[in-house]
Order: C-alpha cells, then structure tokens, then sequence
C-alpha cells in the first residue's frame, strides 16, 4: 500500500498539471490517481480544435490505468488551477463509478485546498451494467 497522505496526493495532482494541453479554456486540470496496490497514475485534461474531441483528465488517468491492468481505485485527487475547487464533470463521474462507487474523491484548487466527497455521494442512482440484463 502506498503511504503517500491525501494531502501528498493533491499535490501530485497539482504538480500534473504542467502536462495539460488546455490552448482553448486555458483552464489545467492534474490528476493523480491511487490504485489498491499502491500504484500512481496521473492525468492531465487534453483539448481538441475539434472542442467535444477533449478528454477530462480522470479519464484520461484512468484509462492509462484501466489500459495496463489496474481496475482496483482507492482514491482520487482532482486539482483545477483556479482557486475554486474543481470537481469532476458529470461525465466523468459516470465513467468513474463503472469501476468503483465508494471512491473517495479529492476535489482541490491551484493552492491544495480541497475537499473530500465520496464518488456515490456525488453521483446517486448512477446508471449501472445490471440495468441492461
Ligand atoms: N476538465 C477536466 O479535465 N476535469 C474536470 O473535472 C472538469 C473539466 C477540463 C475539460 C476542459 O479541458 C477544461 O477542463 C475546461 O472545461
């Protein structure tokens, strides 16, 4: 298990954002991702000329993480870098409880401010697979 505190995960998340590709919102978003055997996975938010072609950068953490084989999430640090607090899009949020609603989700600002929610707490009655059987 990885020791790093929340407080050491916002600031990974922070210092992400310098990988940001945002030309259009100029707004950065860094992520740092904690997988259940102790593993990091950062992101950055990825704009597109073509505007609904960009990626969040949650997603983007996670499916670097999904992609080589880590499904098991403990924990999310999400940092904007304005000085409100960012939280994840409703998007995101989705794509984010597929693979674990009890996710504790750090939402922080440019200056490591942040406030902890839990994934379900923010997104109730979130669509599910056993919906479709
Ligand atoms: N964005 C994220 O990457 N994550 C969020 O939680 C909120 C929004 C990005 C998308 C876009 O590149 C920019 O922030 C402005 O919306």
């Amino acid at each position: 298990m990885n020791d790093l505190t929340d407080k050491e995960l916002v600031q990974k998340a922070i210092e992400s954002q310098k990988y940001s590709y945002s030309p259009y919102s100029k707004y950065k978003v860094g992520v740092a991702l904690l997988c259940k055997d102790g593993k990091i996975f950062t992101g950055t938010n990825i704009e597109n000329a073509s505007y609904p072609c960009g990626l969040c950068a949650e997603r983007v953490a996670m499916s670097k993480a999904i992609s080589e084989g880590n499904t098991n999430f403990v924990k999310i640090a999400i940092a904007g870098s304005s000085k409100k607090i960012c939280t994840p899009c409703g998007l995101c949020r989705q794509f984010m409880a597929e693979f674990s609603s009890s996710l504790k989700v750090l939402c922080a600002n440019v200056e490591g401010k942040y406030e902890e929610k839990k994934l379900s707490s923010i997104l109730p009655s979130n669509f599910e697979s056993s919906s479709l059987k």
